[in-house]
């Protein structure tokens, strides 16, 4: 099964939000897509995702089980057909961190082009949870679109 690869900085704030609003989706289609997520600092390592991100899904009906915060590493990004970045400096990040994976880095706000953003906001400095959700859940829903064709899905 094609596998894809949220990133952020923490991996507690917005890629498990995208990671679960994914997997929300996807659950919802015929469509298969094994869907996982991944911070560039491993500061949280082995933590649940903040309350915040996690108040946001269970609001919206999403289940957030079985989360638990990771590092990026270079096996996930070799296993992943794509890695979805939060922002600019995640990108820089694994460009200049990961090897074989130019071709297949994608940003977030590139699929919720209607909003304007460059770069997914961090809630963790911003308090916007909000924000960053609404972000989140439209990108997803492009991105979902655009797999579904990559991946010849009905
Ligand atoms: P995230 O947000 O990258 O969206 O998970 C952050 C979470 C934690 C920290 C920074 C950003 N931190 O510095 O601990």
């Amino acid at each position: 099964m094609k596998k894809i690869i949220f990133v952020c900085l923490g991996n507690i704030c917005r890629s498990p939000m995208a990671e679960f609003v994914m997997k929300d989706l996807i659950s919802k289609e015929k469509f298969k897509l094994e869907i996982t997520s991944a911070g560039t600092s491993g500061e949280h390592d082995g933590e649940f995702m903040h309350y915040k991100s996690q108040n946001k899904l269970e609001n919206a009906g999403i289940k957030t089980q079985g989360f638990v915060s990771k590092k990026l590493t270079q096996k996930l990004c070799d296993e992943s057909a794509y890695i979805i970045v939060m922002d600019n400096s995640n990108l820089k990040y694994v460009l200049r961190n990961f090897q074989r994976i130019e071709h297949k880095v994608l940003k977030m706000t590139d699929f919720a082009k209607e909003l304007g953003y460059d770069e997914v906001p961090d809630p963790w400095y911003s308090g916007n949870f909000d924000e960053t959700y609404h972000i989140v859940l439209t990108a997803c829903k492009n991105l979902l679109k655009t797999l579904k064709k990559e991946f010849n899905s009905p």
